[in-house]
């Protein structure tokens, strides 16, 4: 149906009630691990085994089978599957917790943990292993070129086009367990609310740094009021 879109954004905070760190809550990754050593291009230049050594730890918990979906990323599967429209989910996520929640309209706006991208081919190819200095590219064969297919800090998210077109034509607008503290996915909410007859809802556990942008806010942990809301907007 056309002019009947709902666009969700989701962050850390909707894989934590499955195990994942957030990464700004008192207990998250930046707590632990500085960004400008794990998370830009620079650090990966002056230290690529620490960085690939980060990655291939949350790769690994990842795929341990003690990280499930939530009832947070599996109501937002029954949304895509039930709601009369198209619904788009725009994860900053690089866990593969909305996939195996059943979601399939999904963009990773951040890349994908379970993906490797070749520096001097470019290819992108799944990726379960550890990586190292020693990983093979699986197209031009080349070694130690491989680094995980995440955006840096400094680095361009993927597939704004896609989000942007998506955001211009929506009539809802979620945003789901993120704080708010990073931009563009930050600064969608403002590009929607642009736009009359929109809806903007922001559910998280407290107020994010963007609260005030948004209609309306429910505050809970995720696997509670994201079921609740979605059994709402399909009139159950
Ligand atoms: N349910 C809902 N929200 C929760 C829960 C929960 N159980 N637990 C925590 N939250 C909320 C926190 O209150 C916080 O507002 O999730 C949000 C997580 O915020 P961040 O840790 O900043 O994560 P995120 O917003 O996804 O970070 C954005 O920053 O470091 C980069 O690339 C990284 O994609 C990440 C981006």
């Amino acid at each position: 149906m056309a002019g009947n879109t709902i666009v969700v954004l989701t962050g850390a905070g909707i894989s934590k009630e499955s195990g994942l760190s957030t990464f700004r809550d008192a207990d998250g990754i930046w707590a632990k691990v500085r960004i400008e050593d794990v998370a830009t291009p620079e650090g990966y230049r002056r230290n690529p085994a620490m960085v690939q050594a980060f990655y291939n730890s949350r790769r690994s918990h990842l795929l341990s089978g003690d990280a499930h979906p939530n009832p947070a990323h599996l109501a937002l599967a029954r949304l895509e599957r039930e709601w009369p429209g198209e619904v788009l989910v725009v994860t900053q996520n690089i866990d593969d917790l909305h996939e195996r929640a059943g979601s399939s309209n999904l963009i990773h706006m951040h890349g994908e943990l379970l993906k490797a991208r070749c520096d001097l081919c470019g290819t992108v190819s799944s990726w379960a292993e550890d990586l190292s200095a020693d990983s093979l590219c699986p197209d031009c064969r080349h070694k130690g070129r491989l680094r995980p297919h995440v955006v840096w800090f400094g680095e361009t998210p993927l597939a704004m086009d896609r989000i942007f077109e998506a955001l211009g034509r929506c009539v809802t607008f979620l945003s789901i367990g993120t704080s708010g503290n990073v931009y563009p996915a930050a600064g969608f909410v403002t590009h929607v609310r642009s736009r009359l007859n929109t809806r903007t809802v922001e559910l998280n556990l407290e107020p994010s740094l963007g609260a005030t942008l948004f209609h309306e806010a429910i505050y809970g942990p995720a696997s509670e009021v994201v079921p609740a809301f979605v059994e709402a907007l399909l009139g159950g």
